[in-house]
């Protein structure tokens, strides 16, 4: 492989002509098709030539390198990292600059508080925050969001400020204002000690760019902060959410007990003793014929009644489900709502459930009671079909009829109260609820419980 020409020499052999030996020699490359850009070997060839451009060249081309390696330790930089990486930067840009101690801070409502600080051996760090009170004119500066220096930007009723330069050394400091959405967020500065400079406009104007590169990073940091923040409290918010809809359901549970049991136990009691009584008197003699046939309906009427208000004390709590299991009481529901609703409905039960705890047990009845009221209401058919396995490691319901169907993607976002609650009561015994359906293609719900030791 031929080694590569220097850029200088392409220069020098492209220009170079008979009557160029007593003419300068042009030390700029000229062969533009073969010009590659400015790197540091050009700049090496330029100063070996005597370019007096070479040094500073060689200068802007390094800080143009320090610059792009500093951006791409910020790339796609995680929030978590962002104080570790600025912390670093400061670090590199002092060994760079030549610095001696940097610092960087954030605007708070106190002053400048200094989250980040990097000094050679033998200086101390900088303060853990610059209050405003205390340096009033400084911090001024600083809100103003303007590139400054001290002491030379330093007003002369800066006293406070100019009697810390004096007392700490501090020969010359530059602070860069770091603003996000036009804001003033906090401010990097560059310390010496040992000389004074005198901070070229060039140097500032890439040190800006630091700053740049800083305000990116705390705002992606902040953003992730606040981001964090509201997940954290949406979470919370739901989980209360859901800790309410637990009691609540627990709390109707309740009731619908008390109240079923009290139609139960005393409404139906004392329908059946009035249907008693009214048929006591219709076989008293003293009653005149003509009354007989009015109080006989009156007491099939008390006895319909009564009837109904057993099947609706069931309904609100099944005491089935207490006292002969799931099977039995989802058989009875089943043949209930066929009687209620004039909709057939086979009912499979495969497995036995006599160790089922009583909360799988109850949420399994209510769901399979709404997925049938359900059926009655929207489907529009005149079968249906639920089915009840139990093995000792699973348990699954399903509900199914052929009738019209719904959108379920519309349902997800923004299911009725009968599906919430179904949601929320097979969530809390940790079971899965699917509902497979879409218009005209009927309904299929399952509830599919894994049971363990634990669930027992
Ligand atoms: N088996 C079904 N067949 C057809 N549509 C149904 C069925 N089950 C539920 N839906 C649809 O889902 C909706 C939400 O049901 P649900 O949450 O129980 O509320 P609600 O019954 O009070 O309307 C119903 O309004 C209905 O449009
Ligand atoms: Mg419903």
């Amino acid at each position: 492989m031929t080694p590569k020409k220097s850029h200088l020499a392409i220069a020098e052999s492209k220009t170079s002509s008979p009557n160029t030996e007593t003419s300068p020699k042009c030390l700029l490359p000229v062969a533009v098709a073969e010009f590659e850009g400015l790197d540091m070997r050009l700049c090496d060839d330029l100063q070996e030539a005597g370019c007096p451009m070479a040094s500073h060249l060689k200068e802007q081309l390094a800080f143009e390198e320090f610059l792009s390696q500093l951006s791409s330790v910020f790339v796609n930089v995680k929030p978590i990292e962002v104080d570790s990486r600025i912390k670093s930067a400061l670090q590199s840009i002092a060994k760079f600059l030549n610095i001696d101690r940097t610092g960087f801070g954030e605007v708070t409502s106190e002053g400048l508080l200094i989250l980040q600080s990097y000094e050679l051996p033998g200086l101390s760090p900088m303060p853990r925050v610059i209050l405003e009170q205390e340096f009033p004119v400084y911090m001024s500066l600083i809100q103003r969001g303007e590139v400054f220096r001290m002491p030379e930007d330093l007003p002369p009723e800066a006293s406070r400020e100019l009697d810390y330069c004096s007392s700490t050394g501090l020969l010359s400091n530059l602070t860069i204002p770091l603003k996000s959405m036009g804001r003033v967020v906090g401010g990097f500065s560059l310390e010496l000690y040992r000389r004074r400079v005198p901070w070229p406009e060039e140097l500032v104007h890439r040190l800006c760019l630091v700053g740049e590169i800083f305000s990116n990073a705390i705002e992606r940091k902040r953003t992730d902060i606040e981001l964090r923040s509201r997940e954290a409290s949406l979470s919370n918010a739901h989980d209360e959410l859901r800790q309410l809809a637990a009691k609540l359901l627990h709390a109707q549970e309740e009731e619908r007990r008390r109240i079923a049991r009290e139609m139960h136990d005393d409404w139906t009691q004392r329908l059946a003793l009035l249907g008693i009584d009214v048929a006591r008197l219709s076989n008293e003699s003293e009653i005149p014929a003509r009354m007989r046939e009015p109080l006989l309906a009156m007491q099939s009427e008390l006895v319909r009644l009564a009837e109904d208000v057993h099947a609706l004390s069931r309904q609100l709590h099944p005491s089935i489900l207490d006292d002969l299991g799931l099977v039995e009481a989802l058989r009875s529901e089943c043949s209930c709502f066929s009687r209620r609703e004039r909709i057939a409905v086979e009912y499979v039960a495969i497995g036995g459930d006599h160790e089922l705890p009583k909360e799988i047990s109850l949420c399994i009845y209510r769901v399979a009671q709404e997925a049938l009221r359900n059926i009655a209401k929207h489907a529009a058919v005149a079968e249906a079909k639920v089915s009840l396995q139990v093995s000792p490691s699973r348990l699954l319901l399903r509900v199914e009829d052929k009738g019209i169907g719904f959108d379920s993607e519309s349902m997800r976002s923004q299911p009725g109260l009968g599906l919430s609650s179904m949601i929320e009561r097979v969530r809390l015994i940790g079971a899965e609820l699917t509902v497979l359906t879409s218009p005209g293609c009927g309904t299929v719900l399952k509830v599919l419980i894994t049971i363990d030791g634990s669930t027992r």
